[in-house]
C-alpha cells in the first residue's frame, strides 16, 4: 500500500489514527523552547503527537497546535495520566488539568502511562468514564504486560485501542504484539529508534545503503511495514525531514528477514534487572 505520513489506521472503536507520529518527551528545557520544536515538526507535517502528564510537554503542545493556524480536528493528540494521579480519586481532575494545558476541550487518545499495581483497573475505569463522556476519542494503555491486558479485557467493558511499548528491530516484543493483534489492540513504539542504536549497525547500514536511504530511514520503514505505530522524537529540523522522507522506497522480504533477525527481545534502556517490567517496578 502507498502510504504517507498521515495514512491512518483505524482503532478497535472506528476512530482513525495517523500510523506515525512525534514524540514529545526531553524536547528541551523551556516551554518556549519545547514549542519552536513542536512547530517545526507540524511544519514538517506531523500531526499526531504523543505527549504525557509526566513529559510536562502538554502545554507546548497545545500553544505549538494554536499558533499553528491548523484547526484542532486535523490534529491527533495522546496524552497520558502518571502514576501519582492514578487510582479513584485524582483521575478525573488530572484529565482536566491535561486539557487545560493543551487548551483543548477533548483528546483523541488518553492512557495509563505505567500500570501501577492495585491502582490501574479503578483507573481504567475512571477513563472509560471519560471516553463514554465523549472527552476521549479513544483510551489506551502503555508499559502493559499481557496478564494486565488480560485483566482489562476481563473486568471492564472496554479494550484498550493501543498500548504503547517499547519496541524496536532487536526488541520487537513479539509475544505481546501478537497478543495485541488478537485483541485489537494497536502496538505504538517508543523509543522507535532505540536512542540511535541502529546508526552504526551493519545489517541495516547494508539495507540502508541499498535503498540509498540511512539507518534510521529503513527502522522507521520496518516499523510501519511490520504495522506498528512509531513516534519518534527529534529536535532536529534536519532529522525531522530525513524521518519523514520514507515513502519513496519500500524494504523488500530480504531486508524484513534480516532487521527480524536483529531480534533479542532486550530493552535499550540500561536499567537493573526487572526495572522496567511493571509485575516488578512500580512507580
Ligand atoms: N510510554 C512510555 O513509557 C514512554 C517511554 C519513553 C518514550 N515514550 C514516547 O516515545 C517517544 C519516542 O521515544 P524517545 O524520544 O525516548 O526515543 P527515540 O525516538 O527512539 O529517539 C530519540 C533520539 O533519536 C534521535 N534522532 C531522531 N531522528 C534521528 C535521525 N534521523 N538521525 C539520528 N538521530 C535521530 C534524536 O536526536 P535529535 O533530537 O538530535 O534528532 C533523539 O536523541 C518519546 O518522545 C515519548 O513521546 C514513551
Amino acid at each position: 500500500m502507498r502510504r504517507s505520513l498521515n495514512t491512518t489506521i483505524t482503532l478497535n472503536n472506528g476512530i482513525k489514527m495517523p500510523q506515525f507520529g512525534f514524540g514529545t518527551v526531553r524536547l528541551a528545557q523551556t516551554d518556549d523552547e519545547k514549542k519552536a520544536i513542536i512547530l517545526e515538526a507540524i511544519k514538517t507535517g506531523f500531526r499526531k503527537f504523543d505527549s504525557a502528564a509526566r513529559y510536562d510537554s502538554e502545554r507546548a503542545l497545545g500553544a505549538a497546535i494554536k499558533e499553528s493556524g491548523i484547526p484542532r480536528e486535523e490534529f491527533f493528540i495522546g496524552t497520558k495520566i502518571w502514576s501519582t494521579d492514578m487510582g479513584k480519586d485524582r483521575v478525573i481532575e488530572a484529565f482536566e488539568e491535561s486539557l487545560e494545558k493543551l487548551q483543548t476541550d477533548y483528546v483523541d487518545l488518553y492512557m495509563i502511562h505505567w500500570p501501577a499495581p492495585h491502582k490501574y483497573l479503578i483507573t481504567w475505569q475512571k477513563m472509560i468514564e471519560i471516553y463514554e463522556a465523549g472527552k476521549a476519542r479513544a483510551i489506551g494503555v502503555s508499559n502493559f504486560n499481557i496478564e494486565q491486558l488480560e485483566t482489562l479485557y476481563e473486568k471492564s467493558t472496554v479494550i484498550p485501542a493501543v498500548n504503547q511499548m517499547e519496541c524496536h528491530p532487536s526488541y520487537q516484543r513479539l509475544l505481546i504484539r501478537d497478543y495485541c493483534q488478537k485483541h485489537g489492540i494497536f502496538l505504538e513504539a517508543y523509543q522507535p529508534l532505540a536512542h540511535g542504536l541502529y546508526l552504526d549497525n551493519p545489517t541495516v547500514a547494508g539495507i540502508a545503503a541499498k535503498h540509498e536511504k540511512t539507518p534510521t530511514q529503513v527502522v522507521i520503514r520496518w516499523h510501519l511495514q511490520s504495522g506498528i505505530v512509531p513516534i519518534p522524537r527529534s529536535t532536529s529540523a534536519g532529522h525531522m525531514k530525513e524521518n519523514i522522507d520514507i515513502f519513496d522506497f519500500e524494504l523488500d522480504t530480504d531486508d524484513m528477514i534480516a532487521l527480524n533477525g536483529l531480534n533479542v527481545e532486550r530493552s535499550v534502556n540500561n536499567f537493573a534487572p526487572n526495572c522496567m517490567d511493571p509485575t516488578f517496578f512500580t512507580y
